[in-house]
């Protein structure tokens, strides 16, 4: 999709509830996005009446019939405190949907989803377009113990899930990294939303098999203004430097150079 500069839009609060451990899910009244959004796109949204920066947070799930969005977020901050304590009917003003998206390859027929932490919210979107594609879905999924997992009753019905926690209070004891191996023979296609150190464990296993398997990852960087202005979230890549607001947030992995950012 192409990148564009949308105008500043009002939605309205339409739910917000915790979901988990600190992790909230805010719907919102927004026919346009919840229209044209894709997996991987985001929205700059402000954070506090007449807050002049924007946080960028990713679309986590649409609903195009009732011309609802929402974003999943982790109460971690000023910012994310204001936006806790939004109430239904309030007013937002937020910038979107920006950013390109993932891409499954209409060959594909089984996808392998990978998100740790809050790489879940857009993970979520995709996992259910793909189902709704026809694809087989494995999502792993990642968390530092049970209570930070994105809850599996709100997943979509069909996706196969399988958790790793880094204290072993659910799944293996280890990084979602850790159960990789055993699924990537099977994927046609891979993606991946998570932490900058989540990805360096990949770098280290199965070389050959992630240079002949087409795989996608959203990186979560600190944003200025989402749409390329400021250069604030420039990357080196090994077609050069490369703006993650607009030229993605969705990279090849094998186009990043890893440590190594701008
Ligand atoms: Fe400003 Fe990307 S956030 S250029």
């Amino acid at each position: 999709m192409m990148n564009h500069i949308s105008s500043p839009q009002s939605a309205s609060v339409v739910s917000i509830r915790e979901l988990h451990d600190g992790t909230w899910v805010c719907w919102l009244d927004a026919p346009s996005i919840a229209a044209q959004a894709q997996p991987g796109q985001f929205v700059m949204i402000s954070c506090g009446e007449g807050a002049i920066l924007r946080r960028p947070l990713a679309v986590h799930q649409v609903n195009t019939e009732s011309g609802h969005f929402a974003l999943l977020f982790k109460l971690v901050g000023k910012g994310t405190r204001w936006l806790a304590e939004l109430e239904t009917g309030q007013a937002v003003n937020l910038l979107g949907p920006l950013g390109n998206s993932f891409k499954i390859a209409p060959g594909a027929k089984n996808i392998l989803l990978i998100a740790g932490g809050l790489g879940i919210a857009p993970i979520r979107f995709l996992a259910q377009r793909g189902l709704e594609a026809g694809k087989s879905v494995i999502l792993l999924q990642g968390a530092p113990n049970a209570g930070c997992l994105y809850p599996s009753a709100l997943l979509p019905v069909n996706l196969k899930c399988h958790n790793a926690t880094e204290d072993g209070s659910e799944g293996p004891r280890c990084m979602v990294t850790g159960i990789l191996h055993k699924y990537i023979g099977w994927a046609d296609q891979l993606f991946a939303c998570g932490p900058e150190n989540m990805y360096h464990p990949i770098a280290l296993q199965n070389k050959r098999l992630f240079r002949v398997k087409p795989f996608s990852i959203s990186l979560e960087v600190r944003m200025g203004c989402g749409f390329g202005a400021c250069y604030g979230c420039s990357i080196k890549t090994r077609h050069g430097m490369r703006k993650v607001c607009q030229d993605g947030p969705v990279f090849d992995y094998n186009d990043i150079t890893w440590g190594k950012s701008g």
